[in-house]
């Protein structure tokens, strides 16, 4: 049997098995045990791994689909959301829900604020106005909701620049949001005063806090300067936080709480016609899955909030020792003043060529995330890393040597790939040959693309070009096509 050409086997394989075969799956993954990968994984140890493991395995097949049926999700996402109601300031007044991850938290805002805008204010043309930053998941809510994203632009601190939301915002504008922080350079917008605009123009105002929600209030507590972000703005009316980020819980967790149960109302859904029964869902989701939210609560209480501080304070040991290193590498430079444990770098020479850098640092065995808008390169520290921050200073300091006055690495491999669709003008051509590109991905000629492959292209190879090899023919093509 080929790749290409796989059923169901007509007799079942051994478990024993089956499991081996998973295992050699995954070798090629990457390797977040050794701590090289950021932004992916979460790993807090195997122990606390395998701990999560046993709660989630408990409740495996419960299903949340039906709050009435399972009284122990209900009581653990119960939990979950007063737990995090207490934390961010919320009070008794918060109300929320446990979703799959940050992204349904952001997607149930959109539909929140636009059913809100459209019962309350009769908006038949909803908008939002979000920073230049927000996460890609608001685009995506913006898209399946019909809601225009309108994007404010940033001040030099990369912040959202507020004077511009207050200018974008108008009647069909729905909700603001800012990030706490955002995901590309770890940056707090100004809560306090776009909770002002919020007030001021009566608009819902959303923080994004999928990655700060449950680290921000433990770096308060340890006395870092974290500006107000959460509840205690007045024009603040909802957050997302994600439980499976910096709660090191399961794949799965996240947490959407509203000021009051009075917007929250605007996400359920009900249909009380169906021939399967008055159907009622809190959230996007039908099935919802039991084991992730048990994780959730699990790690949670596990942690307590002297580990919740505790790995705060090794994380931002580790963040503040690699932005240090990073400032002394001559040629690079951190994108803003990022006061988080995310945060990104750049290349402020000629000379070097970041994505260039990116390959070599893959060389020595590490997973990097690349940036556009600058180029940078992208840092998300969780507590372990500490233990290879110098390591990674050391390939850094390594790898910018090497790429220094090579101007042919930039060029090759996937710094071609990565700094030609970052920096090619026509930006519809650039999502229409990945829309294509995923077409052939999820496709049934299925394959994984491989960036690297970039430079291995060869044209006139004998054999029919796999899918990677023709990314990477279909880049080099436009690198020759947009040559200046
Ligand atoms: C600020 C922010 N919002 C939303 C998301 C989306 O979260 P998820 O990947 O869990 O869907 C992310 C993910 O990194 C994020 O950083």
């Amino acid at each position: 049997m080929t790749e290409n050409d796989i059923a169901i086997p007509k007799k079942g394989i051994a478990r024993h098995k089956v499991l081996a075969m998973l295992k050699d799956f995954a070798k090629d993954d990457p390797n977040y045990k050794k701590l090289k990968t950021w932004s992916l994984v979460y790993f807090l140890g195997d122990a606390h791994t395998d701990f999560l493991l046993k709660a989630y395995g408990q409740f495996l097949s419960a299903n949340g689909l039906n709050p009435m049926a399972f009284k122990s999700l209900k009581r653990f996402e119960n939990e979950v959301v007063r737990m995090t109601a207490d934390l961010l300031h919320g009070g008794r007044e918060a109300a929320g829900v446990m979703t799959s991850g940050g992204t349904e938290s952001c997607l149930l805002a959109v539909k929140t604020y636009r059913d809100m805008g459209r019962a309350e204010k009769r908006i038949r043309r909803p908008e939002m106005v979000i920073p230049e930053t927000a996460h890609v998941a608001w685009e995506k809510g913006a898209e399946y909701f019909g809601v225009k994203a309108v994007h404010a632009p940033l001040r030099k601190d990369m912040g959202v620049d507020v004077d511009a939301v207050r200018k974008l915002v108008n009647r069909n504008t729905v909700m603001i949001l800012g990030s706490a922080p955002e995901y590309p350079h770890g940056i707090i917008d100004s809560i306090a005063e776009l909770g002002e605009v919020a007030c001021d123009r009566k608009i819902p105002l959303h923080v994004d806090a999928c990655l700060g929600g449950f680290f921000l209030p433990f770096m308060e507590k340890l006395g870092y300067d974290v500006p107000l972000w959460d509840f205690r703005i007045s024009g603040v009316t909802s957050i997302s936080a994600d439980a499976h980020k910096y709660a090191f819980s399961a794949k799965g967790a996240s947490v959407i709480l509203y000021r009051s149960v009075e917007i929250l109302k605007h996400q359920f859904f009900v249909y009380e016609n169906w021939p399967g029964g008055i159907f009622a869902s809190p959230a996007l989701l039908g099935t919802r899955p039991g084991g992730a939210y048990a994780a959730a609560w699990a790690s949670i209480m596990a942690l307590g909030e002297e580990g919740f501080i505790e790995n705060t304070r090794q994380m931002m040991k580790a963040a503040d020792r690699l932005k240090e290193g990073i400032r002394a590498i001559a040629d690079l430079a951190i994108v803003g003043e990022p006061k988080t444990p995310i945060f990104a770098y750049t290349s402020i020479s000629k000379e070097v060529n970041i994505y260039a850098v990116a390959d070599q640092m893959e060389v020595r065995g590490w997973h990097i995330d690349r940036l556009q808008r600058p180029d940078a390169l992208h840092v998300m520290v969780t507590p372990l890393h500490l233990k290879v921050a110098m390591q990674y200073l050391k390939d850094l300091k390594e790898s910018v040597d090497h790429v220094r006055g090579r101007p042919e690495l930039a060029t090759t491999g996937g710094a071609a790939m990565y700094g030609m669709i970052a920096h090619i003008p026509l930006r519809s051509m650039v999502k229409k040959s990945v829309l294509k590109m995923f077409a052939d991905m999820y496709g049934p000629d299925a394959k994984m693309i491989n960036p690297a492959r970039a430079s291995m292209a060869d044209e006139h190879s004998a054999e029919k070009p796999d899918l990677a090899t023709r990314a990477a023919l279909w880049y080099v093509k436009m690198r020759e096509k947009f040559k200046r």
